[in-house]
């Protein structure tokens, strides 16, 4: 773990210190810019809100959306709330992990494309829906995401 990467961190995360409420500001505001919370990022941060290591890393591990390593060049997000499920999620999902030859949280096989779950992207009435870096898709099918991961140029 390159040094810079936790004190980048520390530097990012300091900006919210002041902020009531402003340790989940902090991890959102490090994780945009570094594309991940490096666990050696959280002694440094964890001092700059006056609280436990342990408790940044529960925040961190409480949320979902928090990832400890670096992504992929490319993330896939597959939304598994209510409505997406109703909708075939679940399918989508199974068929996103065996093109990609990896689980939940991992990487595919050719290592670019990190896939995780999402839990609503906004497009409800139009579910099944991904979100593939940052851009989101409706009405989602297996062969739709075929083509979707197929021809995106990585970022
Ligand atoms: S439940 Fe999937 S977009 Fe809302």
């Amino acid at each position: 773990m390159p040094v810079d990467l936790a004190a980048s961190a520390r530097i990012i995360a300091a900006a919210h210190r002041d902020t009531p409420g402003g340790l989940l500001p902090a991890l959102h505001a490090v994780q945009d810019a570094l594309g991940h919370v490096p666990p050696a990022a959280v002694p440094g941060i964890a001092e700059e809100f006056n609280l436990s290591r342990a408790e940044v890393h529960g925040v961190l591990t409480y949320y979902h959306h928090f990832r400890s390593t670096a992504p992929a060049p490319r993330v896939l997000q597959v939304c598994r709330a209510e409505a997406c499920q109703a909708m075939g999620a679940d399918a989508l999902l199974a068929h996103a992990q065996q093109r990609l030859g990896c689980g939940l949280h991992g990487r595919s096989a050719d290592g670019g494309v990190t896939l995780e779950a999402a839990y609503c992207l906004g497009l409800c009435a139009s579910s099944p829906a991904v979100m593939l870096n940052d851009e989101v898709h409706a009405r989602m099918t297996p062969e739709r995401l075929d083509e979707l991961l197929g021809t995106e140029v990585p970022a």
